[in-house]
């Protein structure tokens, strides 16, 4: 029986458990430079060391302009390439698949009046990102294409007004994240990875649904279900219905019905904080990874610990 300590292999990677680091931008121990500091070094190094089953670096910036603050990390230029190194020789040293999110924060006033020559730069910017991640020795990327970035905006029915190549049929909403996929189809061989992190409700799960099952189709290895657009005047976020007899959070939920389209892995994400809980959606493969975000802040060896927990809960020795 599978349990959250099995190990999963994704391609050539082999991830000794099912916890992932997800993504989470440490604005405070990143210069306004965007360089990589010691202070995240430190916070990457308690994150492996601590045994998680695969680390997703915070979101990385493909252009200076698509920053969410200042200091956020930027991988739009090849002076970013020596500090990210440091990071991805991290998760090797303690033989944890390190991935990176990359990243453009998107338009406030949204993705409809955007010329198309600009996002056709920006396509451009994504891929020369992606061939800086594994000139930097990383395990794979992942796509941000959720939470109302740029992505987000352009894979969304309710955000995605526009009728050029970039919008106007589900596909042309796609068009953006499948070129990318097409221009970059080389770099991912068995040992580098490609990750996509989408909003389950685009605005509704039947769109998160079929975006997902398209993102499998078009070559991407691990699907990240979080959440997607708030409605367009961007006061709440638009909560699919979800039964009242789930127990976790409605974002786990939707990774779950996402888990039921496709065959690729699925990572579910939102408010998993107890081993019990995580055990529970893995023993019963609702979903294949189970991402801890703020619980890895509090307690970055989160997995040691849990590992302690389910002994303790079961009875059962954890190899
Ligand atoms: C401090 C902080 C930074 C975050 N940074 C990112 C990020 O860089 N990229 C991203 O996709 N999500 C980001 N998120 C969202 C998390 O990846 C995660 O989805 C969210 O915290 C819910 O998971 P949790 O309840 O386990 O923390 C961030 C969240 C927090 C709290």
């Amino acid at each position: 029986m599978i349990n959250l300590f099995t190990p999963l292999k994704i391609k050539g990677l082999t991830l000794k458990n099912r916890v992932v680091l997800p993504p989470l931008v440490r604005f405070s121990m990143v210069e306004k430079d965007g360089f990589v500091t010691e202070g995240l070094l430190e916070w990457y190094k308690d994150v492996a060391e601590g045994e998680v089953g695969m680390i997703i670096v915070e979101a990385s910036c493909i252009s200076e302009d698509g920053k969410l603050r200042e200091n956020q990390i930027g991988i739009w230029d090849d002076k970013f390439i020596d500090g990210l190194k440091k990071i991805a020789d991290i998760g090797k040293k303690y033989s944890v698949p390190t991935i990176i999110q990359i990243h453009h924060a998107g338009y406030k006033e949204g993705i409809a009046t955007v010329q198309e020559e600009v996002l056709d730069e920006l396509l451009e910017k994504f891929v020369k990102a992606f061939k800086r991640a594994k000139v930097a020795g990383f395990d794979g990327i992942e796509i941000h294409g959720a939470h109302t970035y740029l992505i987000s905006q352009l894979n969304s029915r309710i955000w995605n007004l526009r009728d050029d190549k970039y919008g106007g049929s589900f596909e042309k909403r796609m068009y953006f994240s499948e070129e990318l996929i097409k221009r970059t189809k080389d770099l991912f061989d068995d040992k580098f990875i490609l990750g996509y992190r989408m909003g389950g409700n685009e605005p509704d799960l039947e769109d998160g649904i079929e975006i997902a099952k398209y993102l499998q189709k078009i070559g991407v290895d691990v699907l990240h279900v979080s959440s997607g657009v708030p409605d367009p005047e961007r006061k709440s976020p638009v909560k699919i219905d979800y039964p009242e007899t789930f127990p976790l959070d409605w974002v786990v939920y939707m990774g779950t019905e996402i888990k039921k389209y496709v065959t690729i892995p699925v990572i579910g994400v939102k408010n998993i904080k107890l081993e019990e809980q995580a055990s529970w959606l893995v023993e019963n493969e609702l979903l294949d990874l189970v991402a801890v975000g703020r619980g890895m802040i509090a307690r970055p060896n989160w997995v040691k610990h849990a590992k302690k927990e389910y002994e303790k809960r079961t009875g059962k020795k954890v190899d």
